[in-house]
């Protein structure tokens, strides 16, 4: 794909974004939960069921603000930030106008995205009286970028920020599809996922073109320099550190005695996912490689190998 040949998608973003159609939602006060038990795997814990299944909804609250903080992280700190600069032409590669203009709407629905996600912060905090815990600072692509960034050579550093932003947008959008499905999880925190999960529709769309166009004019050299960063990015995109350590603060802060507390950060070891071929999110991943045509290059294949399936599965 040319740059030249891009086309705005405009009439989708004025007929279907979220912030041009959706009415304010608000929580309501009924007995269905307020986050996923899929998305919170201590609450699954055999510890956890048998000695301390009372503290569940605090948990699942507690959950919910983690997730709305990495939301509000995410859209504000690191999507706005690339898109941004997209919109404003002052991004190391130049992109027609109508990239432009649609950057623009990427940084219109995410400031929008962080705005719904504080407001169910603050009706959450309002409905339930439960106040959060110490929320991280940052997520884990506020390590990862800085770090890919950093492994490239300057007239790369752009590319490699787009490519790293490109891979989040096009992977939060099916983190955020299992919200969606669950009906155990109240209707208007799932119709919040369903709103924010139509506009990353067309974000991952934007991204991997904005992708494609930069990956098809990129020299051989230049390539396989940005394909060598790629296993350093994914790495540490999908570690769980700072996942683990808010579950660990979480169970210092549940009412049960200190050998539950121990028993309980065992469980949330154990469940965590590897960092291989088997997480969740590098289907996605190599999805996003294969539709930016990243994964057409030999190089990017190469660096990707541990996180292949066997060859031929991705034709
Ligand atoms: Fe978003
Ligand atoms: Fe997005």
């Amino acid at each position: 794909m040319k740059a030249e040949d891009y086309l705005s998608f405009v009439d989708a973003w004025e007929g279907r974004a979220t912030i041009r159609t959706r009415p304010r939602r608000m929580l309501e006060n009924d007995e269905k939960l307020i986050y996923p038990l899929s998305r919170q795997p201590l609450v699954l814990s055999d510890t956890f069921t048998h000695e301390c299944a009372q503290l569940r909804d605090y948990v699942l609250v507690q959950t919910l603000y983690k997730f709305i903080n990495d939301v509000v992280i995410f859209e504000t700190e690191i999507v706005d930030k690339t898109a941004r600069s997209i919109a404003k032409n002052r991004f190391a590669i130049p992109f027609p106008f109508a990239c432009r203009y649609d950057a623009m709407t990427v940084v219109i629905d995410e400031d929008y995205h962080a705005l719904v996600a504080m407001d169910f912060m603050q009706q959450t905090i309002a409905m339930t009286g439960i106040e959060p815990i110490a929320l991280p600072q940052e997520i884990e692509l506020s390590r990862a970028i800085p770090a890919a960034v950093k492994l490239a050579p300057e007239h790369l550093q752009s590319a490699v920020e787009l490519i790293c932003v490109a891979i989040a947008e096009n992977t939060v959008t099916n983190d955020v599809a299992a919200f969606a499905k669950d009906d155990s999880v109240k209707q208007s925190i799932k119709g919040l996922m369903a709103d924010h999960l139509l506009d990353e529709g067309r974000h991952s769309g934007f991204w991997a073109r904005l992708v494609c166009i930069y990956w098809q004019s990129a020299a051989q050299e230049d390539r396989e320099c940005i394909a060598r960063i790629l296993p350093v990015f994914i790495a540490q995109y999908l570690t769980n550190d700072i996942q683990k350590s808010f579950d660990f603060n979480l169970i210092e802060n549940l009412n049960v005695v200190p050998a539950i507390k121990q028993a309980l950060k065992e469980d949330v070891v154990a469940l965590s996912f590897p960092i291989n071929s088997h997480h969740p999110l590098v289907g996605n991943i190599l999805r996003f490689f294969k539709i930016s045509s990243m994964l057409d290059s030999h190089c990017v294949r190469t660096a990707l190998t541990d996180y292949l399936p066997v060859p031929g599965a991705l034709q």
